[in-house]
């Protein structure tokens, strides 16, 4: 399924508030980010319900945490983050990561059993490595529809980019910002200085140049919110990609 994701959603770990994300949808997001893990769907589904776009022009996306990735724990709770966001359909359903009681062989029939019944619109995987997306191709009947994976300055994923090039499913950046670290890193600081703009816009740009990858700032704030959207029109040139591109720091954020 193609689900023509935006180059700028919407990363809401850690909002608990209904506010910002009608502020978010109001200034022109569409794909809104969360997962049962982060205990605010129900305050994603408030913020959903207070703006006036209309619910088909928003892409939901949620995970399953790893305890709940049994072939017998994947429908009820998948139902119970529909309810809890207030919606009949998860557009977006991912496997948050491929521990604890993921199993391919049981996980992902389950997962392609609530797109058959409607419950889910497409697949999602996160935090999985090269063989662990093989192996889903192996045994999914749905298309992996999109990989989330932390993505920014400090941390480069070449092999993963390569592989949803080839098999033609886009890139979700989680933490495009570094976690707000962003600023720490000089070429991206001299790359904002040439732009008149700040190193996390930079870093939106960096991110969203690169085929096929979108990304998922959080923000809390309006003029954060605004700022990140706008970034994605910022044109980096091919020497200012290149040189994000040589920071070889590999801070990951997110281990295991
Ligand atoms: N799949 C996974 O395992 C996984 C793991 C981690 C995260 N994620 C997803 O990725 C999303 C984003 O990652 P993240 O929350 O770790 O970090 P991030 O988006 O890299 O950074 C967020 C931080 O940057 C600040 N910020 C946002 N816009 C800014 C701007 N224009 N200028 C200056 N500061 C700005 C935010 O502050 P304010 O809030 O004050 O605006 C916040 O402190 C999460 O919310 C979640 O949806 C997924």
């Amino acid at each position: 399924m193609n689900l023509n994701l935006p180059p700028v959603g919407l990363g809401t770990m850690g909002i608990e508030d209904p506010e910002p994300i009608a502020t978010a949808l109001g200034v022109g997001y569409r794909h809104l980010d969360t997962a049962r893990i982060y205990g605010n769907e129900a305050v994603v589904g408030e913020g959903l319900a207070a703006s006036d776009v209309d619910r088909t022009d928003v892409t939901v996306a949620t995970k399953l945490w790893i305890d709940a990735l049994a072939g017998d724990d994947v429908e009820s709770t998948a139902r119970e983050s529909a309810d809890l966001l207030g919606i009949d359909r998860i557009d977006l359903l991912y496997v948050h990561r491929p521990r604890g009681a993921y199993d391919p062989e049981t996980t992902l029939p389950a997962l392609d059993r609530l797109v058959d019944a409607g419950v889910v619109g497409a697949v999602g995987v996160s935090n999985f490595e090269v063989d662990d997306l093989e192996r889903a191709r192996e045994v999914l009947d749905a298309p992996i529809a999109a990989h989330q994976t932390e993505l920014h300055p400090l941390y480069h994923r070449p092999e993963l980019l390569e592989h949803a090039r080839e098999h033609g499913y886009p890139i979700v950046a989680y933490s495009p910002l570094a976690g707000g670290r962003v600023g720490e890193v000089d070429p991206v600081c001299e790359v904002a200085e040439n732009h008149g703009t700040t190193p996390e816009a930079v870093a939106i740009a960096w991110a969203t140049a690169k085929e096929p990858v979108v990304t998922i700032p959080k923000a809390s704030t309006e003029r954060h919110l605004r700022a990140n959207l706008a970034a994605a029109e910022i044109e980096l040139d091919p020497e200012e990609i290149a040189a994000i591109d040589a920071v070889d720091r590999e801070e990951e954020l997110y281990p295991e």
